[in-house]
């Protein structure tokens, strides 16, 4: 399977100590365990930035960089090994695991992390962390930092500055690396994947359900150890709830089905959208929307390169989209106006994409002094138009009703333009009535 090679997790650390400040330290803590019912625990997923500058995959565990300093810049609490816990839950890399297959230059068990810490702490200027994001940490920091001062009246010298670590990190992490794309690439193909099988799977009588286990199949079997985020399978006039996640509804016949799911592989994020009819093949209202979505995505891509900043992208959306629904008689009126004054939202509410990394809405700044970002190579984002026409929308003629379409993919900005990621799933009309069609055979 596709890994990111720890070489690179050395030179991310050594990245970011090269942006601190002189004379300081950044303390990160590996993401807490979080408890579904009495002993039962969720999947563990470790935290983002913690990932990131370690590949450690433990919970309880804090990583301390101090850069310049002499007994080693890199120091990792996390658990000791135990027979009888790992026994029972797994293997646990130890401190001599940190230092040998992590590249501490240090570790320590997370148990004397209290004892030992504050020695760390103790004579820097500067402390980095994710301030806010874990109170629980944030208050330990503090517990810290108040050993040293009790002890000030002995030549003890706590740090002054308190710095949020997100600034210089997540920067960092909006530019993708050539091991990170190739990642992104295995999740994208396995994601595509999942939607052809759940493409050639859909019958009316089916749930919304059924097609989620399609999947998840697809996901498993191709290494992922979960979804980047809860698969929306949103039938009918589901398609219209944005971030819809029942999943239990039928699948009617005549009906719409979109599906927005996305599997995570070594932390990394796909993001895909389809729609597609139940039966196979779409009705003109369907096909007419559909299209338009399609039309608008592919202005998105023009838009994508470098010196091109992010909003353009959606601008281009929203006047395809705009152009598109004026022409098809449900927004009446100048298109430049129907732009100015927003009409065009109660179709289209949200913005074509996000960044996309390890957090499926990932890091990074989306404004930069006021202004917006101007694209360049690496930075890896998701072009998502979509038209949602409300069920109960009593302004536009009864037989657009119900209709939700997203077209989803994923694209990394490269010298020339984009590279989209997620080009294995079949997207226009007659491509998806050709899978749909020849699974149909197939089964038949
Ligand atoms: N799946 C969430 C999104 O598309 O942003
Ligand atoms: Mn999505
Ligand atoms: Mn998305």
């Amino acid at each position: 399977m596709t890994h990111i090679p720890k070489a690179e997790y050395s030179r991310r650390r050594k990245a970011l100590m090269a942006q601190m400040e002189p004379n300081s330290i950044a303390i990160l803590p590996a993401a807490a365990v979080a408890i579904r019912n009495r002993d039962v625990e969720h999947v563990y997923r470790q935290d983002s930035d913690f990932q990131y500058l370690s590949g450690f995959t433990e919970p309880q565990a804090v990583i301390v960089l101090m850069p310049g300093r002499e007994h080693g810049e890199y120091v990792l609490f996390c658990r000791e090994r135990n027979a009888e816990r790992e026994l029972w839950d797994g293997l646990r890399a130890g401190q001599e695991g940190a230092i040998r297959d992590y590249g501490a230059d240090d570790a320590f068990p997370i148990t004397d992390i209290d004892d030992i810490l504050p020695g760390l702490i103790e004579g820097r200027d500067r402390v980095y962390s994710a301030m806010g994001s874990n109170p629980e940490f944030d208050r330990h920091l503090m517990d810290w930092i108040n050993v040293i001062r009790s002890k000030a009246h002995l030549g003890a010298q706590p740090p002054n500055e308190f710095v949020a670590l997100d600034h210089l990190l997540h920067d960092m992490r909006l530019y993708k690396s050539a091991a990170e794309v190739k990642v992104m690439r295995e999740a994208a193909r396995i994601s595509a994947q999942a939607h052809i099988r759940a493409m050639q799977a859909s019958r009316a009588g089916l749930h919304e359900y059924s097609l989620e286990a399609e999947l998840d199949y697809e996901f498993r079997k191709g290494g992922a150890k979960m979804p980047a985020y809860g698969s929306i399978v949103a039938a009918g006039r589901n398609s219209c709830i944005l971030h819809y996640q029942q999943n239990d509804a039928l699948l009617k016949d005549g009906d719409l089905v979109l599906i927005d799911a996305g599997c995570e592989i070594d932390c990394y994020a796909s993001d895909i959208t389809r729609t597609w009819p139940v039966n196979g093949k779409f009705s003109a209202e369907q096909k007419a929307i559909y299209e338009l979505v399609l039309a608008s995505q592919e202005a998105a891509f023009a838009e994508i390169a470098p010196n091109k900043n992010w909003n353009q992208a959606h601008e281009a959306t929203v006047r395809v989209i705009t152009t598109g629904l004026v022409k098809l008689g449900i927004l009446q009126g100048e298109v430049d106006e129907l732009i100015a004054n927003e009409a065009y939202k109660a179709f289209y509410m949200h913005r074509a994409g996000h960044w996309l990394g390890m957090d499926v809405h990932d890091v990074g700044e989306y404004k930069v002094g006021g202004e917006w970002r101007v694209l360049e190579v690496g930075m890896a984002l998701t072009v998502e138009p979509g038209i949602y026409i409300a069920p109960d929308n009593q302004n536009v003629a009864k037989k657009w009703r119900g209709i939700g379409v997203r077209i989803e993919d994923d694209v990394v900005v490269t010298k020339s333009g984009c590279e989209i990621l997620t080009s294995g799933v079949p997207k226009t009309v007659a491509e998806i009535e050709a899978l749909m069609a020849q699974a149909r055979t197939h089964a038949a």
